[in-house]
């Protein structure tokens, strides 16, 4: 369905921010400017709930959200605005273009939360953890970065374990019911809530590289 741009959403994607880069590639190799303890990127933020949360959870940590979507990418920047962080660095565009807006290993955790699953196998190219996307984050993670991932679907949740292993990401963590238990470190998204809401399990892994 097409929605109609509404026009605060015109507006404020038109209005320079603080925290929206409209020019990402201008920033590489300069995210982190020495001012915090990790660089964390999530592809696919949709609204904003998880960049927004975590970075109040972890103020010392840069928190980077690429929405693709504009409609979708005003309501961070509507979240934000209310907002007094200065963590927090909002692109929207499309992940495939990443490698143009970071350095290599300037990135230390890439969270991919709930990611379209693409259940059809002619579509398994565009699904966020395709070989293809994999060799472009390791090339982006820092030695011993992470991937991040949580996920409703167990079948991406198993295709993607699978191309993970295959490429030579090491489990660190694992659960196939994240939420059965408390975990207050790390936050809800839009979409976890949704499936938590009707109790179905979430998936989450913990992968690390090693450029060794
Ligand atoms: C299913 S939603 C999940 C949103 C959010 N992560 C959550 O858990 O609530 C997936 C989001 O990823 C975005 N997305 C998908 N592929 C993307 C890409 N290549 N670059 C940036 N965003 C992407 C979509 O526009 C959509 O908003």
């Amino acid at each position: 369905m097409r929605h109609r741009r509404k026009q605060w959403q015109t507006d404020i994607l038109e209005k320079d921010w603080p925290f929206y880069f409209k020019n990402p590639s201008l920033l590489s190799g300069q995210w982190n400017d020495n001012h915090y303890e990790a660089v964390h990127v999530e592809i696919g933020s949709g609204k904003g709930q998880y960049i927004v949360e975590m970075a109040k959870l972890y103020p010392n940590k840069l928190f980077i959200g690429i929405e693709m979507m504009p409609l979708i990418g005003s309501y961070i920047l509507k979240k934000l605005s209310v907002e007094n962080l200065n963590n927090v660095r909002i692109i929207i565009d499309n992940a495939d273009n990443i490698k143009e807006w970071f350095e290599a290993g300037e990135i230390d955790v890439i969270h991919l939360n709930f990611s379209d699953p693409w259940p059809k196998k002619s579509h398994a190219k565009r699904r966020l953890t395709y070989p293809t996307y994999l060799n472009v984050y390791k090339h982006l993670l820092k030695n011993h970065g992470q991937i991040h991932q949580k996920t409703d679907n167990i079948g991406f949740f198993e295709y993607s374990v699978e191309q993970l292993s295959q490429n030579k990401f090491v489990c660190l963590d694992f659960s196939a019911d994240f939420r059965r238990n408390d975990h207050p470190e790390d936050a809800e998204t839009e979409y976890e809530e949704r499936f938590m809401g009707f109790n179905q399990p979430i998936y989450r892994a913990v992968w690390s590289y090693s450029h060794d």
